[in-house]
């Protein structure tokens, strides 16, 4: 089995054992890619989704949020043209019965062949040690430029035969890359087709008079239909942004990894509604802020690229996925999409409503043109979780598991251990909690050694673990073990709150996108 699958198979059976995330309904079999999250995952979500909302509303004076339901007039979907548009090209292979994305199985394809260009690159690196210059290397070395531009051709390819909606020429370049079916190794395909990804459902109790919806597949469109009531009643002036957290819901075909592609899903989005002509500087803006709160959590600047989106969707005149290395390669985690006035004016249209904004400074009425930024929140818990999962070697040949988290999203902050659990011990490690809860989340742990409750507390992602020990009852001082480095250090009691908001704090990262 390749060394990726081991990785991720990891990742899933850790995020069970520790409480992250659970099978939907595992009792009955569970469903597929629909997911529960645990007493851990809660947290670690909450976190995710508050560093967002931060970083987004309470940071910037000209955003504000919304909470925006999730049934909405069908009409919402015609004029945003979810109905008419929003479509996966799905092939079947007739020997294995097994469905797949056709665009997906390319993308599967080209991702292979920059395996092999990262392969190459890796080797030169050690071949030219620190005398070696990455750039001039993708330039110049011909395998790699080779690779490179039957990466280019054939994204080139796939992205303008989707434009067209030329799904013969989709089945044709899968047929001229040789691709086999990954379940079966047959290559006998299918044509492909148009698949709508919109849950629909009925409103009303009467089965002649129930109203067909559907279920939103993005939260944009309730950002758009409240445009005008959040402008006038916040008096917003242009530019400004509207953000929203919330589920969304898509009949993906292709869901096998996780929670990266679930059927049930939360997005963070933000609409930024800008001058119409304006749209380029703030593309670039947009994409250079998103990807700095990224960066702000330390996850490594590697594990991050730009994607420019060669097939734009049907509402956008420019897209770029910020893409992440997932155990399963480099994929879209988030998007920043030039989104025009597409939707505004579409809604103006089906609604018959005007939803225009007076511009004081250009002295006319318009329909803004809008910025957006969309990212998955349990794309992101994923690409959190998954990144932060190792396995050290210790120095004593033992390994350790430890969840390495940014502290600022860790679930559970400090756990509190008595040493024993007599001589008034656990009393001291109450007490303890009882000051820190108000602040951050703690925990108390007094089962077994103190050892093993480190490795259950690294396991679990915890930053600190404090120790109560006999010499507390002495000075009032406990240690206090830093995960990640597992150094030991004896701090007094009443120093811990400050010790703990110091690397904990949601200010301190932050400050880090300046
Ligand atoms: N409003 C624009 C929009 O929805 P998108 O690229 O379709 O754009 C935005 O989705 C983000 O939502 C993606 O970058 C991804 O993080 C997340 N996302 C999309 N589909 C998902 C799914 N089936 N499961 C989990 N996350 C998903």
């Amino acid at each position: 089995m390749a060394k990726q699958e081991d990785i991720f198979k990891k990742v899933i059976s850790h995020a069970k054992e520790y409480g992250y995330v659970f099978q939907s309904s595992e009792i009955y079999d569970g469903l597929s890619a629909v997911y529960d999250y645990g007493q851990n995952g809660v947290e670690l979500k909450k976190n995710i989704r508050e560093y967002w909302w931060k970083a987004m509303v309470q940071l910037n004076d000209n955003i504000v949020g919304l909470d925006a339901a999730i049934f909405m007039h069908p009409t919402t979907w015609k004029a945003s043209g979810h109905v008419d548009a929003f479509n996966d090209p799905l092939i079947d292979n007739k020997d294995s019965k097994k469905r797949y994305r056709a665009d997906v199985l390319v993308e599967d394809y080209v991702a292979k062949i920059e395996n092999k260009i990262e392969k190459e690159v890796k080797k030169a690196q050690k071949r030219f040690g620190d005398n070696f210059n990455k750039t001039q290397f993708l330039a110049t070395n011909q395998r790699v430029v080779d690779y490179q531009e039957q990466v280019t051709s054939i994204l080139k390819r796939l992205g303008q035969s989707l434009e067209k909606e030329d799904l013969v020429d989709v089945k044709k370049l899968i047929e001229e890359l040789d691709i086999a079916c990954p379940m079966s190794g047959s290559k006998n395909w299918t044509d492909v087709k148009q698949f709508n990804l919109m849950f629909g459902t009925k409103l009303g109790a009467n089965a002649e008079t129930a109203m067909d919806l559907y279920l939103r597949p993005e939260t944009a469109q309730g950002i758009f239909v409240n445009f005008l009531n959040v402008q006038k009643t916040g008096r917003m002036k242009i530019p400004f942004g509207i953000a929203q957290t919330g589920k969304a819901f898509r009949n993906e075909i292709v869901a096998r990894q996780f929670i990266f592609r679930m059927r049930e899903f939360e997005q963070m989005e933000m609409q930024f509604f800008i001058q119409p002509g304006t749209q380029k500087e703030w593309y670039e803006k947009w994409k250079e802020n998103r990807m700095k709160w990224h960066l702000s959590l330390g996850m490594g600047e590697d594990n991050y690229r730009f994607h420019d989106h060669e097939k734009l969707a049907h509402y956008a005149d420019a897209a770029a996925d910020i893409e992440f290395r997932f155990p399963f390669g480099f994929k879209e985690l988030e998007g920043i999409h030039s989104r025009t006035d597409f939707d505004l004016g579409s809604h103006e249209e089906f609604s018959g409503k005007k939803l225009q904004y007076f511009d004081p400074e250009l002295n006319k009425n318009y329909v803004p043109y809008v910025l957006e930024t969309s990212i998955g929140l349990d794309r992101m818990f994923l690409a959190v979780f998954s990144n932060s999962l190792q396995e050290e070697e210790l120095e004593n040949n033992t390994t350790r598991t430890v969840l390495k988290l940014p502290a600022v999203l860790a679930p559970t902050k400090a756990a509190i251990l008595p040493l024993v659990k007599k001589d008034g011990l656990p009393d001291i490690a109450h007490g303890i909690i009882e000051d820190l809860k108000w602040d951050f989340n703690v925990t108390y742990d007094e089962k077994d050694a103190v050892g093993r409750r480190y490795r259950r507390q690294d396991a679990n992602g915890t930053p600190f673990c404090i120790t109560v020990d006999h010499q507390t009852k002495e000075d009032n001082t406990v240690t206090i073990r830093h995960r990640d480095s597992m150094e030991q250090e004896r701090v007094a009691i009443a120093d811990l709150k400050a010790i703990i908001s110091k690397a904990v704090d949601m200010r301190t990262w932050l400050l880090k996108m300046k």
